[in-house]
């Protein structure tokens, strides 16, 4: 019996509690008993002191959770440490503190716990730690060595972020090491703080890396492609300084989309197979993610885009076709983006997330324990000045911007009035005693949406350059403005937008007025007439719509309209790859009806301010020009008519005949994609007599080959032909003081060298062919060369001279190979399948008609369809009576030769000309 005096104390009872097991529990229950000879009790006791333990560390995880969520990692790692002292090989617990530790940025702790833990496993057990830890100590290594790098480099200062820099460094390591990464996306409030991790990151890896930034600025949020352009303008200069030999055909594939891209801007560039658009959007994707993919060769390419929430649509589109379809280990995005975006950038970081493409890291705003270290980094000598310290965290909130902006202020000025002030006085105050120079100076940099060029200002001001920097040192010291400096020479911005927005908003109306106006005037002065123009359209806009200059302004947005649209139209209607979600991205044709309108809103009111009728005549007919191309390439054929109809009438009435002649061009354009002859012959009947009056004969000797065409199309072949050796005179007379134009003679003799094929003439249809091609050798041009030689190649297949055919096919499949989906090339590829099943490699064979497939189906030409159909009969119809042959392509062309026979007639049913059709006819009936 137990005395019932005694007051029974069992510490048992208090691990119940909700804290208990973790203060109470320090040792092993029953540590150090021993009950001789009682095995019942003895198990007893082990469980009872297992369960207690797996308690206490159950509990001991649920505190770290609630410590990681709330960012504590000093209390994280006291847990953690708990953990491994009560079960050493536990090495959930040492990832938890190399996390942790990691995340704080003590590389060299996450390291050591990893050590500690390899020793014990070794000691112990003999194995080593797992893959997922083993991978956290890799990424502390490479985080460390980027960390050496850093404190190698004295710079300005920065504070914290070590979690989102990591994310950004982890990727760029996973980049560098050819392993899956993912773009990161800084995203986060206006002044938070994104551009500066950006900036900071750059420094970190800032080695042996082509660099290129590309800013997306609010004022050109609706620019076509603007961002893009930057970065090609930035990868011109990279491949002329690095001498990257690019292929041609890319350069002027890309050139079509970015003209920076021009190599020699003189080159005129001739479609010589009319009525078929060379330019798909893939190809122009492959020309891109090939140039990126040459220039990355030499060195790994970092590319940046800050304020992607005011990147244009088209550039999206763009930025996801390269993201979803380039290889992933040439290029490294990064992108900095506001977090108040709008649908377009919603469904752009949606998509791209689910394809694993980016990975968002998100900056949030600094606690309040944050600010007090960041501000004593600054201002150390207020340590115990906890009312400024509150009064810092109540302005700011944890803003970067407006904390470096209420540090600055606090430096200047010591803090004696900050107290009483608000973050508007702050700012102001930030501006108090600056001289009056650099005040002026100020007004004019605010006047410019991005940068403001050190020449520019010069001129405006009047002061000498040596004069300017000095009174920008001023400002730099204050850390107002800041200086870049890129091939274009030497330009200042605000060092935060904010900045620039305070000062700007400060100036009258007219004075704004008066100075955009006069910096419009010095910009247009700069232009150089050439490619690198429409870099600058957009900041002219800018300027004279706010100088309310409407003229100028209309002036530039119709030069800027005018060759985003050329190629716009490319864009939209073809793309048809990777499911519905990209669609909406792209630029449609509701987004540039709403881009023309802008334009005409702008007309009309420039309309009822000048007298000028003619110019006004003038504007409209370029406007309605850009209209009725953008339909009728868009296939609205009737609405681009009346609109290229308006153009005319407008030509005719300020007599510009050269203007009206490319009208009538435009309409019998849309005659041959409508096949429509009739409507070719009406223009051509008023447009040849008109250009055979103009001394300058060229446009004559183009209408004269599409009235060739014409009549190729309505099968007058005799006709076609004696139009097509006029057209030709008439070149040769004109290439014989300039050779610029000598590819429209290839381009018609190709035409009468498919007359003599559709009439199976293929000897002489040949000797025409031979002529094209040798014209086209050596010259620059995108379609041409290879489609003759795939022409060449057809007509020398159906005379059965197959050694022949096959040099003609190999040329064009050499060119086509630098450029995947240009038309021609399942043609020729299922010719190429044919000759070889002729020469017994029927495996090879069959690999080619496959590419042939793909290609055909990518273009979706019904005459490229229909020949590889036609392919397919005559080698099914061989598959008969050679059984190696039937054995290797017996699944592939499974269906019977009757099938492919139907099919093939069926899509060349639409084709009037060639002999296709008749050959499936005549295979079928076998
Ligand atoms: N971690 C940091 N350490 C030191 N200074 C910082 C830090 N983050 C931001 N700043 C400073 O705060 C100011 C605002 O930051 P930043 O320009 O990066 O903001 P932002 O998020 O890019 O804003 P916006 O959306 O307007 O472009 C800058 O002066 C920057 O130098
Ligand atoms: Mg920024």
């Amino acid at each position: 019996m137990l005395n019932e005096y005694i007051e029974m104390k069992c510490d048992y009872t208090d691990l119940k509690g909700d804290e208990g097991i973790l203060t109470e529990y320090t040792g092993d229950f029953l540590q150090g008993f021993y009950v001789k000879d009682a095995e019942e009790f003895e198990n007893w006791m082990l469980k009872t002191r297992e369960i207690l333990r797996q308690n206490r560390i159950n509990k001991l995880y649920e505190k770290i959770q609630h410590y990681i969520d709330i960012n504590d990692y000093e209390k994280v790692e006291n847990y953690g440490r708990q953990i491994i002292n009560i079960d050493a090989f536990d090495e959930r617990a040492y990832r938890i503190l190399m996390k942790s530790f990691i995340n704080i940025g003590a590389f060299n702790k996450a390291i050591d716990v990893y050590r500690k833990l390899t020793e014990t496993l070794q000691d112990e057990l003999g194995v080593y730690p797992d893959g997922e830890t083993r991978a956290l100590y890799e990424k502390a290594i490479e985080l460390k060595s980027a960390k050496v790098y850093e404190n190698k480099k004295k710079e300005e200062f920065f504070y914290g972020r070590q979690e989102q820099l990591n994310t950004i460094l982890m990727n760029y390591y996973g980049f560098l090491n050819s392993r899956e990464y993912k773009a990161p996306v800084i995203i986060g409030e206006a002044g938070v703080g994104k551009s500066r991790l950006k900036r900071k990151f750059i420094d970190l890896v800032e080695n042996d890396l082509f660099i290129i930034e590309a800013e997306c600025y609010q004022a050109e949020e609706n620019y076509i492609l603007k961002p893009w352009n930057n970065v090609f303008s930035k990868l011109w200069d990279i491949i002329n300084n690095e001498k990257i030999d690019v292929p041609l055909v890319w350069k002027n594939i890309i050139a079509s989309v970015f003209p920076i891209f021009y190599d020699d801007a003189d080159t005129v560039r001739v479609n010589p197979v009319e009525g078929i658009s060379s330019l798909k959007f893939q190809v122009i994707e492959e020309a891109i993610i090939g140039v990126l993919k040459k220039v990355s060769t030499i060195k790994k390419v970092i590319i940046v885009f800050e304020d992607i929430q005011w990147m244009d649509a088209t550039s999206l589109s763009l930025f996801s076709s390269i993201l979803l379809h380039g290889e992933n280990n040439h290029i490294f995005f990064l992108c900095t983006c506001r977090n108040e975006y709008t649908n377009k950038i919603e469904s752009f970081i949606s998509t791209m997330i689910k394809y694993n493409k980016i990975e968002k890291t998100n900056l949030q705003r600094f606690t309040k324990e944050e600010v007090r270290e960041f501000s004593l980094n600054v201002i150390p000598e207020c340590t115990n000045n906890e009312e400024l310290m509150d009064k810092i965290y109540q302005e700011t909130e944890g803003n970067a911007f407006f904390l470096v902006e209420m540090l600055n202020s606090i430096k200047e000025s010591g803090s004696i009035n900050i107290m009483s002030s608000k973050m508007q006085d702050i700012i102001k105050s930030r501006f108090l005693d600056i001289s009056e120079k650099g005040k002026e100076l100020l007004k004019i940099i605010s006047m410019f949406f991005d940068e403001a060029p050190l020449d520019v200002i010069v001129e405006l001001t009047g002061n000498d350059e040596l004069e300017v920097i000095d009174i920008v040192e001023e400002l730099e010291k204050k850390f107002i403005i800041k200086e870049i400096e890129n091939n274009s020479g030497i330009s200042f911005v605000f060092t935060h937008q904010k900045l620039r927005e305070f000062i700007y908003l400060q100036l009258s109306y007219g004075k704004r007025k008066i100075l955009h106006n006069k910096i419009g005037k010095l910009l247009e002065k700069n232009l150089k007439n050439d490619k690198t123009d429409i870099l600058t359209y957009s900041k002219l806009i800018y300027h004279f719509k706010n100088a309310n200059n409407k003229e100028s302004a209309l002036k530039y947005s119709i030069k800027n309209a005018d060759i985003c649209l050329d190629f716009a139209h490319e864009l939209f209607p073809v793309i048809n790859y990777g499911g519905p979600i990209l669609k909406s991205q792209f630029l449609n044709s509701e987004q540039v009806n709403e881009y023309l309108n802008e334009i005409e809103v702008l007309l009309n009111e420039v309309a009822d301010e000048i007298n000028d009728h003619k110019k006004i005549l003038e504007y409209k007919m370029v406007l309605y020009h850009m209209y009725g191309r953008y339909f009728i390439r868009d296939g609205e054929y009737l609405k681009g008519k009346e609109y290229i109809q308006r153009m005319i009438n407008n030509a005719l009435q300020i007599e510009d005949i050269n203007y009206a002649l490319k009208g009538y061009r435009q309409m019998i354009y849309c005659g041959i994609q409508t096949h429509d002859v009739d409507l070719m012959n009406n223009y051509l009947e008023i447009a040849l007599p008109m250009a055979a009056k103009l001394v300058d004969k060229k446009e004559y000797g183009i209408l004269l080959r599409l009235k060739g065409l014409g009549k190729i199309m309505s099968c007058s072949f005799k006709e076609a032909e004696e139009l097509l050796i006029q057209s030709i005179k008439i070149f040769e007379v004109i290439s014989k003081d300039d050779d610029r134009f000598i590819l429209n003679i290839a381009a018609a003799y190709n035409y009468i060298g498919e007359i003599r094929r559709y009439n199976m003439q293929f000897q002489s249809a040949l000797s025409y062919y031979d002529k094209a091609i040798t014209i086209t050798e050596g010259k620059k041009v995108l379609t041409g060369l290879s489609l003759f030689n795939t022409n060449a190649g057809q007509a020398a297949f159906e005379i059965g001279d197959y050694h022949r055919a096959k040099t003609y096919f190999l040329k064009a499949l050499k060119l086509f190979e630098e450029m995947d989906s240009l038309w021609g090339r399942s043609t020729a590829e299922g010719y190429m399948s044919f000759l070889e099943v002729k020469e017994g490699l029927y495996k090879e064979a069959l690999n080619r008609l496959k590419k042939a497939d793909y290609y055909s189906q990518k273009i979706k030409s019904p005459m490229e369809i229909g020949i590889i159909y036609r392919i397919k009969a005559e080698i099914k119809s061989n598959m008969k009576n050679n059984r190696k042959l039937n054995d290797v392509f017996k699944n592939y062309l499974n269906l019977e030769l009757e099938d492919y026979c139907s099919y093939g007639i069926e899509i060349l049913k639409n084709i009037n000309h060639g002999y296709e059709a008749d050959i499936l006819k005549v295979l079928k009936s076998k």
